[in-house]
């Protein structure tokens, strides 16, 4: 299936407009249909162009066949300005995988390998890709953070700005995820003001100044949400995510594309607690699911508008 004809776009069309207008095109990571529907809703909401991000894990979890039928169904067409992207995809053939079923983008995570391996793995998957002009992301450092069935690096790297033009011209890339302090979960900060590598940003984004960064592990944490679910049940402490002011910052200086995966888990598991608390007669899944369907597209507006500053922004010809 060519991702045409499923309405999609690759992201090198949303990313030159996000580094000429100093945005980020939010990356959200969906792994069913109420997550699925949640970014396109709140992406057509808040005109906002935004990418469907798919792992590994998930796509295990929906099945290719359940996730493209579901694309089919949401009837998307070019003018959203949507993208379907694998995330951190692990090695060639999942990312030939991911191209021959739909995705208009991928992400080689060769991150934990050699610089030259990196390389050589990275330049493997373009040459591909590009034959059927698909984006792609690669990664340079590494993050640290657990998630659910990858182990990412425990201990992360920050990007090395001396390897960043060697890199990229070596593998024709589309885009560079890079290792600034951010991490995956919901875990990212010990302290408050914990700051990112904003002089790395800044070294990064003078030597390949044409190339779209990309952060991961960007998620913002709300305390809200943490309150919501440890009022109705839940026990989650300690946790910390990036500070927006830092992440709106961080769109001025080259940054494209955020990733958010956690905040979405905690709007859904926030929604449900309470629904099945404030009504524990009820069995009804449909009723709590329309509920955390509901939250996590809020929560994707918010972070639209006050993060990613990506709202009003599927006409690329605006001003
Ligand atoms: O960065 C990775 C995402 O948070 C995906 O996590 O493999 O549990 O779907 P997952
Ligand atoms: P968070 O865990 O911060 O949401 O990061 C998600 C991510 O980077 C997906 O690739
Ligand atoms: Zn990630």
């Amino acid at each position: 299936m060519k991702y045409t004809e499923l309405g999609l776009i690759n992201t090198n069309e949303l990313f030159a407009d996000a580094l000429n207008r100093h945005y980020a095109v939010p990356a959200f990571n969906i792994y069913n249909m109420e997550t699925l529907d949640a970014v396109i809703n709140a992406a057509r909401i808040a005109n906002s162009p935004v990418i469907i991000a798919v792992s590994e894990s998930a796509l295990k979890y929906m099945t290719s066949d359940m996730l493209i039928g579901m694309i089919r169904g949401a009837k998307i067409t070019p003018d959203d300005k949507i993208a379907l992207h694998l995330d951190h995809g692990r090695n060639f053939d999942i990312c030939r995988h991911a191209i021959e079923i739909g995705f208009s983008s991928v992400m080689i995570d060769a991150s934990q390998l050699s610089l030259n391996d990196n390389i050589a793995t990275t330049k493997q998957v373009v040459e591909f890709a590009h034959k059927h002009n698909i984006s792609v992301e690669a990664e340079l450092g590494t993050l640290s953070g657990i998630e659910d069935e990858h182990t990412f690096g425990t201990i992360s790297t920050y990007t090395n700005p001396d390897d960043v033009e060697k890199f990229v011209s070596a593998t024709n890339i589309d885009s560079l995820a890079i290792a600034i302090g951010t991490s995956h979960g919901a875990y990212k900060r010990k302290h408050d003001d914990e700051e990112l590598q904003f002089n790395i940003l800044a070294d990064i984004a003078i030597r390949i100044p044409k190339l779209p960064l990309v952060l991961h592990g960007a998620s913002n944490i709300p305390q809200k949400l943490i309150s919501t679910i440890n009022e109705f049940g839940g026990k989650i402490s300690g946790a910390r995510g990036i500070d927006e002011n830092q992440l709106r910052r961080a769109t001025k200086m080259n940054i494209c594309k955020i990733n958010v995966d956690s905040d979405l888990r905690l709007a859904f598991t926030a929604a449900v607690r309470k629904s099945l608390h404030d009504t524990p007669e009820n069995f009804n899944p449909r009723d709590f699911l329309s509920l955390a369907r509901t939250a996590m597209t809020q929560t994707c507006i918010d972070e639209i508008k006050f993060i990613m500053g990506s709202d009003n922004k599927t006409n690329t010809s605006a001003e």
